[in-house]
């Protein structure tokens, strides 16, 4: 029988990431069998009652609390997933820095990208090692999709188009949450959705150089909820009303660096009728294309060459060989889907907290995408071209 060193969980807001992080720590010994560790659901904190009873009666953390001081002094805690709304990730992730804890945070990691900057320092700082949930790279078809444009299959990336359209706010009745607040959130689509977007096309062909953009706030109030909300939620037409402060679409025109002579435009909408999750990356080259839709996740549409009476896209489903496809299903073709690419996080989080060697993303790359989100705020408020600043 292995020995496994044990690692204590210690969780920070239990809704819907949360109880993600949660199912993903229980899940990893069946993906990763070999592994030289155990994670085990110490303690959770919320601020709500019955999330902190859903976090020990459901989750199966050993107990719960509603201040999160009480996870971080935890002798049991070795590492601590940070789930919180966004005016709480500085907060949460300076004192598990304090604290000595490796933290697994979510995007987009603060409300702007001084509050992430600080959350970098403080990792730096106390020497630990973090995790942020840009989920979407872990999918296997993205992984292929790497893998060729790396292997130069598809020539010189020429273009790129990347678009994440929801229907999460589409409602009117949606409740108006930490999401809507500028104070709590920050941006609103922009750092939601697009922030992963960029960190797909970041991580698929090249850093974010340059940004012309504008936004658009659709719906401009929403009704209050009267009580605790996980997740999107939705409210009564007979609550209160009060006025959505950041916007629900974005847009960008980009420039890639590090020698790339890539373009792109890249949109986001949390307020689209018609798509639900549809969040895609099309990447153009001299010799091929590929595209990728989360909506489809185990699927990559894929043209290499030009010409020949079949000439268009074939759709190549994930296989083995693709990223971490083999830890979840044996054969071509099973599908994987949200809860696995936690999992391949929460692996590489462990990991790096044990081998000492960080691997990405980290909040240095939540960095690198609030950067941007920063100069596409800019750029929606005069109207100019933004440069990127250097992380
Ligand atoms: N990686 C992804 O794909 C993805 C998807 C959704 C959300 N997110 C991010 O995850 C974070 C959380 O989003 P969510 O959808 O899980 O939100 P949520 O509203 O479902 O959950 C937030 C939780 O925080 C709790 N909370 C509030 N104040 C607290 C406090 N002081 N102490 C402890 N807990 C407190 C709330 O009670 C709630 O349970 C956000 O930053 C969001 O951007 C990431």
């Amino acid at each position: 029988m292995t020995t496994r060193r044990s690692i204590g969980v210690g969780l920070i807001s239990v809704g819907w990431m949360g109880r993600l992080h949660s199912r993903a720590y229980s899940n990893l010994r069946f993906a990763y069998p070999e592994a030289e560790f155990a994670p085990h659901l110490v303690i959770a904190a919320d601020a709500v009652q019955a999330n902190v009873d859903y976090a020990v009666d459901v989750l199966g953390y050993q107990r719960g609390t509603l201040d999160y001081h009480d996870v971080l002094n935890d002798p049991d805690v070795d590492v601590v997933s940070i789930c919180a709304p966004n005016f709480l990730h500085r907060e949460f992730a300076l004192a598990a820095a304090a604290a000595g804890k490796p933290f697994w945070i979510e995007k987009p990691t603060g409300r702007n990208s001084h509050e992430t900057a600080e959350i970098v320092a403080a990792a730096k700082d106390a020497g630990v090692a973090t995790a942020v949930g840009f989920n979407y790279r872990h999918a296997p078809a993205v992984q292929h999709a790497r893998t060729l444009i790396a292997a130069g299959e598809l020539g010189e990336i020429t273009n790129v188009k990347v678009s994440l359209l929801a229907d999460y706010s589409a409602d009117p009745l949606g409740a108006f949450t930490w999401r809507y607040q500028r104070d709590r959130a920050g941006s609103g689509v922009l750092g939601d959705l697009l922030s992963h977007g960029i960190d797909l096309a970041t991580h698929l062909v090249a850093p974010i150089t340059a940004v012309t953009a504008l936004t658009q706030t659709v719906i401009t109030e929403r009704p209050v909820p009267q009580g605790p909300t996980v997740g999107h939620a939705t409210a009564s037409s007979d609550d209160p009303k009060a006025s959505v402060e950041n916007e629900d679409y974005a847009a960008m025109l980009v420039r890639f660096g590090a020698g790339s002579r890539a373009v792109g435009f890249l949109e986001a909408s949390r307020v689209a009728v018609g798509p639900r999750a549809d969040y895609s990356i099309e990447i153009f080259g001299t010799a091929g294309s590929l595209r990728w839709s989360f909506a489809r996740m185990n699927e990559l549409e894929v043209c290499i060459g030009t010409g020949g009476d079949l000439h268009g896209y074939t759709t190549v489903l994930a296989k083995p060989g693709d990223g971490e496809f083999s830890r979840f299903q044996p054969g071509p073709g099973q599908p994987t889907g949200f809860d696995e690419l936690k999992v391949v996080e929460a692996w590489q989080f462990l990991t790096s907290v044990i081998s000492g060697e960080q691997i990405a993303p980290s909040v240095e790359d939540a960095l690198a995408a609030a950067l941007v989100v920063e100069a596409a705020e800019a750029s929606a408020a005069d109207g100019q071209w933004h440069t990127v600043a250097n992380a």
